[in-house]
């Protein structure tokens, strides 16, 4: 019985613990898409005009107009306070090498290529030995995506340090994980 009762707490905590590490995630989740959206309508447009304007070429400076080098960088200083949070966009032809989708990675973007209709994965999963809690949305590509992420030939002039990888390079359906790393299991 007194077994029972500890058994039916430990489900009822480590539920509860999924249910808040899940709320978090999400928040986390939809501050780097307001970030990006700010990036993409806002920032990323005046740079381009600034940029077209004193240099007469259309030059991409990746700090300050890849939504996800802003992303990324912002998550760098929040990481510095919240280092249970870890937030990555990727995809398995990056621009950037260090945005290549791991194994886990890979096998939700399968899935989500197969079923143009799953907006979503959320979960439990290992990783590097430890457990976290992630949640994996596909990102849509469309054709202004495809002037950097198409042929090379195409991209804006960068500056060094612009990741060009030989071949074309398509985030087709990227994903984010966001999550807190959490010790309920261990
Ligand atoms: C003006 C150029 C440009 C455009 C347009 C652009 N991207 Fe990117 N994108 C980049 C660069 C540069 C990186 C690498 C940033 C870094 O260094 O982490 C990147 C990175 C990414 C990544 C992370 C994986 C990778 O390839 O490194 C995803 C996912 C992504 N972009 C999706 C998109 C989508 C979806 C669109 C269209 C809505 C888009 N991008 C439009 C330049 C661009």
């Amino acid at each position: 019985m007194c077994c029972l009762f500890a058994v039916l707490i430990h489900g009822y905590l480590k539920e509860k613990v999924i249910e808040d590490t899940h709320e978090r995630a999400r928040i986390v989740l939809g501050l780097m898409e307001a970030v990006g959206a700010y990036a993409a309508d806002t920032l990323r447009p005046r740079m381009m005009n600034v940029v077209r304007e004193l240099s007469g070429e259309d030059e991409f400076i990746a700090e300050a107009m890849s939504t996800t080098r802003i992303r990324h960088g912002i998550m760098r200083f929040v990481g510095k306070k919240h280092s249970e949070f870890v937030y990555r966009r990727v995809a398995d032809a990056p621009r950037n090498s260090a945005n290549l989708a791991d194994p886990f990675q890979r096998a939700r973007l399968a899935e989500f290529r197969a079923d143009p209709e799953r907006v979503e994965w959320h979960g439990v999963h290992e990783r590097d030995g430890s457990r976290y809690f992630s949640i994996l949305r596909p990102i849509a590509v469309h054709d202004e995506c495809l002037k950097c992420h198409g042929s090379p030939e195409e991209a804006p002039v960068g500056r060094p340090g612009w990741p060009c990888p030989p071949a074309a390079a398509s985030p087709s359906a990227a994903t984010v994980g966001a999550g807190p790393r959490n010790g309920w299991c261990r």
